[in-house]
């Protein structure tokens, strides 16, 4: 039968499209929004100032390439910057690399509770999203390399995973790797990398400096507090450098984006800051939410899962309207199959000792 009007790829209507957290809290004065993984500390000011010099030249097309940029990242990393192709926010790297890498028919795999840009992008492509169990909250590299069949085109993995904060040691990154064929592109998103204070975790740089099939995707959106202004990297191999370079948009990251990005990734300081805050408070936070009798799943990055039990009253969903009405906005994450759950970003002081109270008082302690 013909169609009546134009139809999108079957595939493109599987999607459930990616709703962001609240940011609102109505009939509240002031709002405290946990729900998007910010940073509470904001941008480097440096990266403010270089951001609005380049508000007197709006006129003027970005560098395509974003050379500059490139070689920022390429000094701060020891990295070569023809190996590096930026994106607006890494959800555009994320997109293109399904464009690139995947067709109809193909399968990529992600982890039960991972982040939900990788069945996103994959459905858009019209392949196949195989999802593999998680244990523990964890990806699970046995369960990977099981779902890994000849139509596998993709294996992407957060580390650490959003919205559970979990992360794969390295061996056990290199052993999935190892397990995976060499037609199979394996995609490390390593958005919090930078808040990760463990010995045996490392953000992919290595496997992708000695392999050919795999790419690492890095963002400006978290510790370097530029979410706004959508800017994201990956290092991946000179092959996949050039696939990307060929289906991007010619412009795809700003002007703004540009030297915003360039200052942060050079105040080193104010990454630090952002850190130490991070480590402190990421601390503090699960201690004190687990003295209440919640459980909180033990987090690498900076924010926290928050598990609720099922009884009426004391749900997530409780917990999520009770904590609205005194500002305090966290993230539900049904959509992650986690429906019993809230994530809450870390914030300011004052946001996460009031988060506290709040969560004692609804439980009635
Ligand atoms: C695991 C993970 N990857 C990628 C992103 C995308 O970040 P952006 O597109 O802002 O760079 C996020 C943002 O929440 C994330 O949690």
């Amino acid at each position: 039968m013909t169609a009546t009007r134009p139809q999108p790829r079957p595939g493109v209507l599987k999607i459930d499209a990616y709703v962001p957290g609240k940011s609102t809290a109505p009939g509240v004065a002031k709002v405290f929004k946990l729900s998007s993984n910010e940073t509470p500390l904001g941008p480097s000011p440096k990266a403010i100032a270089a951001y609005q010099e380049v508000g007197t030249h709006l006129q003027d097309y970005p560098d395509g390439s974003a050379s500059d940029l490139r070689e920022a990242i390429g000094r701060a990393f020891g990295l070569d910057p023809d190996r590096i192709v930026c994106g607006a926010g890494s959800d555009d790297l994320l997109n293109l690399l399904a464009r690139a890498y995947l067709a109809d028919g193909d399968e990529a795999i992600h982890t039960t509770h991972g982040f939900l840009v990788y069945p996103i992008a994959t459905l858009g492509t019209g392949a196949k999203p195989v999802v593999a169990p998680e244990k523990d909250y964890t990806a699970d590299v046995d369960e990977i390399l099981e779902r890994v069949t000849p139509k596998t085109k993709v294996v992407f993995l957060a580390n650490p995973n959003n919205p559970t904060g979990t992360y794969v040691p390295f061996d056990e990154v290199k052993r999935l790797h190892k397990g995976l064929p060499p037609h199979v592109l394996f995609v490390i998103d390593a958005a919090y990398a930078e808040y990760v204070r463990r010995n045996d975790y490392e953000a992919g740089i290595e496997l992708v400096a000695t392999n050919e099939n795999v790419v690492m995707t890095r963002t400006f959106s978290k510790i370097h507090g530029l979410a706004a202004l959508r800017l994201g990297w990956m290092y991946g191999p000179a092959h996949v450098i050039d696939a990307i370079n060929r289906i991007r948009g010619p412009f795809n990251v700003n002007a703004p984006a540009i030297a915003a990005g360039i200052a942060a990734i050079e105040d080193s300081a104010h990454q630090e800051r952002s850190r130490e805050h991070n480590t402190k408070w990421l601390a503090w936070l699960s201690e004190e939410i687990g003295k209440l009798g919640l459980k909180v799943t033990p987090s690498v990055a900076n924010f926290v899962l928050i598990h609720f039990p099922q009884e009426k009253g004391r749900t997530a969903k409780d917990a999520d309207a009770f904590l609205i009405r005194r500002g305090l906005v966290l993230r539900r994450v049904g959509a992650y199959k986690l429906p019993n759950a809230l994530r809450m970003s870390v914030g300011t002081e004052e946001a996460n000792r009031l988060a506290v109270k709040a969560l004692a008082e609804f439980l009635g302690k």
